[in-house]
């Protein structure tokens, strides 16, 4: 079944077109800096791919939970596939690494969502746990844009500002979908966040799971800002 036309037109121009005939710029970077990059394009390469993991464990293991959330998960979809498409193009070019082995090495990964089981039974913490994702994920790209700037190139420069003006846009869908179904358990949700903060900062590394990729000795926000500012500003916006 097509989902053509049932989608909300899109905020922002597509990775296609505003990352058409990608170069990245000739720039000296020190070898440290370079693998810093390299890192980073990868990372936000494989983190945005996975949103079609976690898309398609919930559609398998939790139906009813999916069949809730599916018309706002799909948009947000939509958009991460375009994210992992345009930070593919980036790494591929920066890296000099052919866009199919780029393609590859986000496929090859095995993915474990035994972390996300205990969030994603109920519709309404799966929704805080995707709001709170998508707004730390906001800062991140917030944070960066500076830095992408330096390299004084407008498609990388206009592609991380749409990124982010993406996230922003995915926190507040979320946070609409999980007024609009549960206004009455919106008092939950202070509670909720504090297990997904736990969870986001117990386990090791990162599983594939799209969500809970924080907690890494690099990221660029530490869990202390994000536990004093972060979350009780999504909490604002859940009981406003
Ligand atoms: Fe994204
Ligand atoms: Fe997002």
């Amino acid at each position: 079944m097509s989902i053509h036309g049932k989608l909300p037109r899109r905020g922002t121009p597509d990775a296609a077109n505003l990352l058409s005939n990608f170069v990245f710029p000739e720039c000296k970077l020190s070898l440290e800096s370079r693998a810093s990059w390299k890192e980073v394009f990868f990372d936000s390469m494989i983190t945005e791919y996975d949103a079609r993991r976690l898309y398609w464990y919930l559609e398998s293991r939790h139906a009813d939970v999916f069949a809730v959330l599916v018309d706002v998960l799909n948009p947000w979809l939509r958009d991460e596939i375009d994210h992992a498409h345009g930070f593919a193009i980036i790494y591929a070019s920066f890296s000099n690494i052919s866009f199919d082995e780029v393609l590859l090495s986000a496929e090859l990964r095995k993915p474990d969502f035994s972390i996300i089981d205990s969030i994603a039974t109920d519709p309404l913490k799966l929704l805080v746990a995707l709001a709170y994702d998508e707004i730390v994920t906001t800062h991140v790209y917030h944070r960066s844009i500076k830095t992408y700037d330096e390299f004084a190139c407008s498609k990388l420069s206009s592609w991380i500002r749409k990124a982010k003006r993406d996230e922003v846009m995915h926190f507040f869908a979320f946070v609409e979908k999980a007024k609009q179904l549960y206004p009455h358990r919106l008092h939950e949700v202070s509670g909720m966040l504090d297990q997904i903060y736990r969870v986001d900062f117990e386990k090791e590394s990162y599983t594939g799971t799209f969500v809970l990729d924080h907690n890494a000795p690099d990221f660029p926000i530490s869990k202390e800002e994000i536990k004093s500012t972060i979350l009780p500003a999504i909490i604002k916006k859940f009981v406003c």
